[in-house]
C-alpha cells in the first residue's frame, strides 16, 4: 500500500550509512579471507586488494556523510588488525580505530561500531574455527579488549554481523546442505597458506552452517556480557540477515521449518539484548517443495534475487514480535548501476519503515548498505551498493543523486509521498 501523505520520522529516528572494515578498509592481509581470494581455485571472483583504502581516507569518508545530512556510521573494527597473532593486541591498530570513532563525533555522527562482520584473523580459525568451542574465549578476550579501549566512543556495539547467514543460505537453497565431505580446495590451499591444518580451519561460511549457527549464537551471548561488562550503558545487539520469508499456499511448512533453523534462534536470544539490528535485501518465498526462485514478473537484482523493497517491513515486523526489543534497521540497499532504481528502493522500504513506526513498531535506525561502492566478498567489485561511487584506479569518490536525496531526508526525517522520476509502479 502507497502512502498519501509525506511521514515525518521521530525526531529521535537515526540515519545512517554503513559499511564492513574488509570491504572498504584494504589490505587486510592478516585476515582468513584475505587467505581465501588469494589461494588457488578460489571462488572470490577478484581480491579485496586495497578496497577503498579508507584506512587512509577514513577523514574524507566521514566528512562527507556528515555533510549529505546523516547522523550515524555502522562500520565495523578488524579483529585482523588489532589481534595479528594470539594474545598480540596492536596498540597502532587501536589507537587507529580511536581516531576514526573519534573523527565521527568530531562530524556529529554517532558510531555503531561492529565487532565482526565476516572476517577473522588467520590464526583465530584454526582449531574448529567458528564450528569449535576455542573460538568462544578468543573472541570474548577480543571483544573486551575492544570495549576496554574503544567502548566509550561507541554509540551501539554489534557483536557479530549476520551469524545466521550461512544457515539461511543453505535453507534458501543458496548453498548445499553440509555434506561433511572434506573442504573444498581453495579451503585446503588457504589454510595452508596460513599454516594451518585445513581439517579444522574454519572461517566463517566455510564449513556447517548449522555447527556455526550454534557455536555463534553462545558467541554473541559472551560477547554482549563481556561488552557490558566493560560498559554498562552501552547499547549491544546482534545483526541478522533476515530476508522476508513467505509462504505461497502449501510452502507454510517449509518457511517455517527455514526460519526455525536460521532466524529464531539468534531472535529468541536476543530477547535480553538492547536491540536487534535487522538487514533486508529481498524475499525468499517457500512453497511446499522448498525455496522458490524468483516469480514471474518480478524483476531481479545484479544480486540473483528479487527487487523488492517491502521486505524491509516483514523483517523487521517479524523480528520485533519474537524479540520483542527495538529494532535498529542496521542494513538495506540495493546493488544497482541505475542510481534512480536505488531511490525507488529506498523509498519504498522507507514507506515499509513508516508503517512499521504508524502500527507502533519500535524502530530506531535506518543504515543505508553501503556508504560506497565496495568490495561485495565472492562477487567482487562488480555489485555497486554505495551511495557515493570509487574510482577503482584513482579511489575518487563521487556522491550519486541517491546519497544527496537521502542525506535531504535524513535532514529534514520528512518522506515523500514518491520518488523523484519513479518509474517503477508501487504495489
Ligand atoms: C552483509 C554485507 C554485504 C551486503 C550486501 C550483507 O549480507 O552484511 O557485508 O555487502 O549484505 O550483499
Amino acid at each position: 500500500m502507497a502512502n498519501t501523505e509525506p511521514f515525518k520520522f521521530p525526531a529521535s529516528f537515526v540515519w545512517g550509512t554503513a559499511t564492513a572494515a574488509h570491504q572498504v578498509e584494504g589490505q587486510n592481509v592478516g585476515s582468513d579471507f584475505w587467505a581465501l581470494e588469494h589461494a588457488e581455485g578460489t571462488f572470490f571472483r577478484e581480491p579485496s586488494g586495497d578496497a577503498c583504502d579508507q584506512l587512509h581516507r577514513y577523514r574524507e569518508d566521514i566528512a562527507r556523510i556528515a555533510d549529505l545530512g546523516f547522523g550515524a556510521y555502522r562500520l565495523s573494527i578488524e579483529w585482523a588488525r588489532v589481534e595479528p597473532e594470539e594474545e598480540h593486541f596492536s596498540r597502532a591498530a587501536l589507537d587507529h580505530y580511536r581516531r576514526v570513532l573519534a573523527c565521527c563525533h568530531e562530524h556529529g555522527l554517532q558510531p555503531c561500531v561492529t565487532y565482526h562482520h565476516f572476517t577473522s584473523p588467520a590464526w583465530a580459525v584454526s582449531d574448529g574455527g567458528w564450528e569449535g568451542a576455542r573460538i568462544l574465549d578468543r573472541f570474548a578476550r577480543y571483544c573486551e579488549r575492544v570495549t576496554a579501549d574503544l567502548g566509550d566512543l561507541m554509540a551501539w556495539a554489534c557483536t557479530l554481523n549476520e551469524p545466521n547467514l550461512p544457515a539461511s543460505l543453505v535453507l534458501s537453497g543458496v548453498l548445499p546442505e553440509p555434506s561433511g565431505k572434506a573442504p573444498p580446495p581453495f579451503v585446503v590451499a588457504a589454510a595452508q597458506r596460513c599454516g594451518q591444518d585445513p581439517s579444522t580451519w574454519k572461517p566463517f561460511l566455510v564449513g556447517d552452517a548449522f555447527r556455526m549457527r550454534d557455536v555463534m549464537v553462545e558467541a554473541h551471548l559472551r560477547a554482549r556480557d563481556v561488552i557490558h561488562a566493560g560498559r554498562s550503558d552501552l547499547p549491544v545487539g546482534v545483526t541478522l540477515a533476515i530476508q522476508d520469508h513467505v509462504a505461497v499456499p502449501g510452502g507454510e511448512d517449509r518457511r517455517r521449518d527455514a526460519l526455525e533453523r536460521s532466524i529464531l534462534p539468534f531472535l529468541e536470544a536476543a530477547r535480553d539484548d538492547d536491540f536487534v539490528g535487522v538487514q533486508t535485501y529481498s524475499r525468499t518465498r517457500f512453497g511446499s517443495g522448498g525455496p522458490l526462485g524468483a516469480e514471474a514478473g518480478v524483476p531481479v537484482t545484479i544480486m540473483g534475487y528479487e527487487f523488492w523493497p517491502e521486505a524491509l517491513e516483514g523483517a523487521i515486523r517479524y523480528a520485533a514480535e519474537i524479540s520483542g526489543v527495538p529494532i535498529l534497521v542496521t542494513e538495506n540497499g540495493l546493488a544497482t548501476e541505475d542510481d534512480s532504481e536505488r531511490i525507488e528502493y529506498v523509498q519504498r522500504a522507507l514507506q515499509g519503515v513508516a508503517r512499521c513506526l504508524q502500527s507502533g513498531i519500535d524502530v530506531r535506525s535506518y543504515f543505508y548498505w553501503s556508504m560506497l561502492d565496495n568490495f561485495e566478498w565472492f562477487h567482487g567489485y562488480d555489485p555497486r551498493f554505495g551511495l557515493i561511487a570509487v574510482d577503482r584506479e584513482t579511489q575518487e569518490r563521487t556522491p550519486k543523486p541517491s546519497a544527496t536525496w537521502l542525506g535531504e531526508i535524513a535532514r529534514s526525517g520528512v518522506l515523500p509521498t514518491r520518488a523523484p522520476g519513479s518509474s517503477r509502479r508501487t504495489p
